[in-house]
């Protein structure tokens, strides 16, 4: 794996955005948290950055954070086909994809194998999850007796609202046939990552999928199985840890979050200063977690802007 002085050089070399790439006066783009789309008919152009954030807030950009999450979820993409058919046409570069423009669902299917995170502070409160009511007496990160689907919105601004399913179809938000496919497809990707993480020592704890309707047709979309939509926990070190109360090694953005949260960051107000070193260490999980993911290194291929532009203009 890359060391941290490589890294370290390369913490100004990151790719932000399309304003760098300088695309053609008159391109139509929007800008996601962490993805640049070039809007064409029956198509979009997604172009992975390198930002990252978390609590719904960008923070910077994060050396070869969209290289790695295009790759790997092109990986997933190749290892799911038969499942679902998925919204890629062709890989334009390593962080840039030609894809099907759907009509994406109003909806995060949420899919979860355990007790965790924002469902375990429902469950714990008391409340439903997502309109499912567990049994008591279970604890935080236990493993759920069958993956549970906990959707919600998917809000533009702020934090996503936990839905029920009564609530999806009763507002319409998914036709009920749709929501079957849905819920059908969404199980059967989770199985699959499940499946294809155990001889890896590693654990599928929650993921977020997003579905689209592509001539009438159900697809998968977005991203697959990375380590900014789910949470993945070493198999080996669970289940003492489990027993001990305590939390699950895991190979995802918890280290970022957690040194925000100790900064007193927690979404609101300003950003605070993310010294190198905190860089470093989160670009340096990523790494690990491609690397551990799809069980092959990461070799960077480290295009720069120039590079990216002219694909982008290529293929415009
Ligand atoms: N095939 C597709 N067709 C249409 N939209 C898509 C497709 N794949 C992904 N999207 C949308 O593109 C956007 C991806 O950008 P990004 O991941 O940066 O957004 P985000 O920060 O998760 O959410 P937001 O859209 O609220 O900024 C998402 O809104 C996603 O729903
Ligand atoms: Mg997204």
């Amino acid at each position: 794996m890359l060391t941290g002085e490589e890294i370290a050089g390369e913490l100004g070399r990151t790719f932000g955005g399309f304003e760098a790439a300088g695309l053609p006066p008159g391109t139509d783009w929007v800008r996601g948290k962490v993805r640049d789309i070039i809007r064409l008919p029956g198509e979009l152009i997604i172009s992975t950055t390198d930002r990252i954030s978390a609590f719904d807030r960008v923070l910077g950009e994060l050396p070869f954070k969209g290289e790695i999450l295009n790759t790997l979820s092109l990986h997933w993409f190749a290892l799911t086909g038969d499942i679902l058919p998925n919204h890629i046409l062709e890989s334009l570069s390593p962080r840039t994809v030609r894809v099907r423009r759907c009509r994406v669902l109003p909806v995060e299917v949420v899919v979860r194998g355990y007790l965790s995170g924002s469902a375990w502070r429902d469950y714990e409160a008391g409340r439903e999850i997502s309109g499912l009511r567990l049994p008591p007496g279970l604890k935080e990160n236990q493993k759920l007796p069958q993956p549970l689907i906990t959707p919600s919105t998917k809000e533009d601004q702020g934090h996503d609202r936990p839905l029920s399913v009564e609530e999806i179809l009763r507002t319409g938000l998914v036709e009920g046939k749709v929501w079957a496919q849905v819920e059908r497809a969404a199980l059967a990707l989770f199985e699959r990552g499940t499946r294809e993480l155990a001889p890896r020592n590693l654990l599928l704890a929650d993921t977020k999928y997003e579905f689209g309707l592509y001539q009438g047709e159900l697809i998968l979309a977005d991203e697959i199985h990375t380590p900014d939509s789910s949470r993945f926990w070493f198999a080996d070190s669970y289940p003492g840890l489990f027993e001990a109360s305590r939390p699950p090694q895991g190979i995802d953005k918890e280290y970022l979050r957690r040194w925000l949260m100790e900064a007193g960051f927690m979404g609101n107000g300003p950003v605070p200063f993310i010294p190198p070193e905190v860089w470093i260490e989160t670009a340096r999980r990523y790494l690990q977690a491609y690397e551990l993911l799809t069980g092959g290194p990461f070799i960077p291929h480290g295009a720069g802007k120039e590079e990216e532009a002219a694909v982008l203009r290529a293929a415009l």
